[in-house]
């Protein structure tokens, strides 16, 4: 088949199992939007088609996304020093920190376990949040921890670590644990009070890694930026750029403060590979090791909109949730569950006591009506409908749209019961 012909076929394949994801008004799960100027340098980099593993063929490459690196740890304010390295996403930022964490954590115990693996290793006890994404226990699962040997910690009804439980919980463990912390609760946009339980971990010789990947953003935003206090403290953050700097999938980073961890656990120099000078090598800092240059789109990203924008963006984002939680909250029979820490809006009908039926409605009314995209979520075990405002064009008409939507399809859902 022609070349064209295969494109042409494609377009008309998808035509109809495709969503319009980088939409305004797409307010679903907690997804960038492709900014156009990604977009662009993403074509760049697939029609260069260059292997980003290594910087000694492509230093074009690697200085741009070194750059990138730079600039990220600059905007949220994180230690210069810090190692990066330009992942797929959030889920996998997590785990390069986390086997940071790991190799810091054993080698502490005079364990080496690049060289010896886990059976027979000393224990590390893992402490998290109840409210946990799941992303950081798939995370602890692929770093060979066992999903079942973590200690959940109670939170509050925003989803953040109650201190006194986590003061408990670390007291409670004989070795220097590995500590996950939240910035940015999915459900409710709320942060882990970083400022106090940080210094317990330093007490303990723990580490700490903070998931961060869509709530770290408001580092980069001054006014908000307490909110956040004491996250700079972390060893560890895994941040997306595909969600709030709205990169094309796929792109996250893993900043890990001490960067020896980061390169003994996830370096894959293999003797073929020439030596270069640079001391910054990809593959340092990445589990792959062939790679598309996927920082090439971040780096046109936050080129167009430089530090102002980056933090202008955020912070327009967090005010359109607080429109959109101030308008739902004011129909008689919706409640918003949350309070608006940053993007993220809980909403459901009644109290949400019930058995989330009519809000499971309401949500598929205004999917079908598909002027608007919002999910579905559970919290504090009721049905919600989820909100996260987060793509680079939302505006303030796209956020009453969603407004207008919900309560329109509550109405009319309890119109249809009675
Ligand atoms: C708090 C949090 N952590 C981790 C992830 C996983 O990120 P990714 O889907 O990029 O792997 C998400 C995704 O929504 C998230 O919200």
């Amino acid at each position: 088949m022609p070349e064209s012909k295969v494109i042409e076929d494609i377009v008309q394949q998808a035509d109809g199992g495709l969503h319009k994801m980088a939409a305004p008004t797409f307010f679903g799960y907690v997804l960038g939007a492709s900014h156009p100027v990604g977009v662009a340098a993403d074509f760049l980099v697939s029609a260069w088609g260059q292997n980003a593993g290594s910087s000694f063929e492509t230093p074009a490459i690697t200085g741009m996304e070194r750059a990138v690196c730079n600039w990220v740890i600059e905007l949220l304010s994180l230690p210069a020093e810090s190692g990066a390295g330009l992942v797929t996403g959030g889920t996998v930022a997590n785990m390069a920190g986390i086997m940071a964490a790991r190799h810091a954590l054993l080698a502490a115990q005079g364990w080496d376990v690049e060289a010896d693996g886990l059976f027979g290793a000393p224990e590390i006890p893992v402490l998290i949040g109840q409210d946990a994404h799941s992303a950081p226990f798939a995370a602890l699962r692929y770093a060979g921890f066992g999903a079942s040997r973590t200690q959940t910690v109670a939170a509050d009804s925003e989803g953040r670590i109650k201190p006194d439980a986590f003061r408990a919980a670390i007291n409670r463990c004989s070795k220097p644990p590995l500590v996950i912390l939240q910035a940015g609760q999915i459900n409710t946009g709320a942060f882990d009070p970083f400022d106090e339980l940080i210094p317990m971990v330093r007490e303990k010789k723990g580490w700490v890694h903070v998931d961060g990947a869509f709530g770290l953003w408001l580092a980069a935003v001054p006014e908000l930026a307490d909110r956040l206090e004491g996250v700079g403290e972390a060893d560890s953050w895994a941040i997306d750029l595909h969600k709030w700097l709205n990169a094309p999938f796929d792109a996250g980073m893993v900043i890990v403060r001490d960067r020896a961890p980061l390169v003994a656990s996830m370096s894959a120099r293999g003797a073929y590979l020439p030596e270069t000078t640079e001391h910054w090598e990809p593959s340092d800092s990445t589990p792959e090791l062939s790679r598309r240059a996927r920082g090439v789109p971040s780096y046109a990203i936050l080129r167009h909109l430089g530090r102002a924008g980056v933090r202008d963006l955020v912070a327009h984002h967090c005010r359109l949730a607080e429109r959109i939680a101030r308008t739902v909250s004011n129909e008689p029979g919706l409640t918003v569950l949350n309070r608006i820490h940053s993007n993220q809006v809980a909403i459901c009908c009644g109290d949400g006591t019930d058995d989330g039926k009519l809000t499971m409605q309401v949500l598929r009314r205004v999917q079908e009506n598909g002027k608007v995209y919002p999910t579905h979520g559970e919290w504090a075990g009721r049905k919600i409908i989820r909100a996260s405002v987060i793509g680079y064009g939302m505006q303030e008409e796209d956020a009453d749209l969603l407004s207008t939507e919900i309560i329109d399809a509550y109405r009319c859902c309890v119109a249809d019961v009675r």
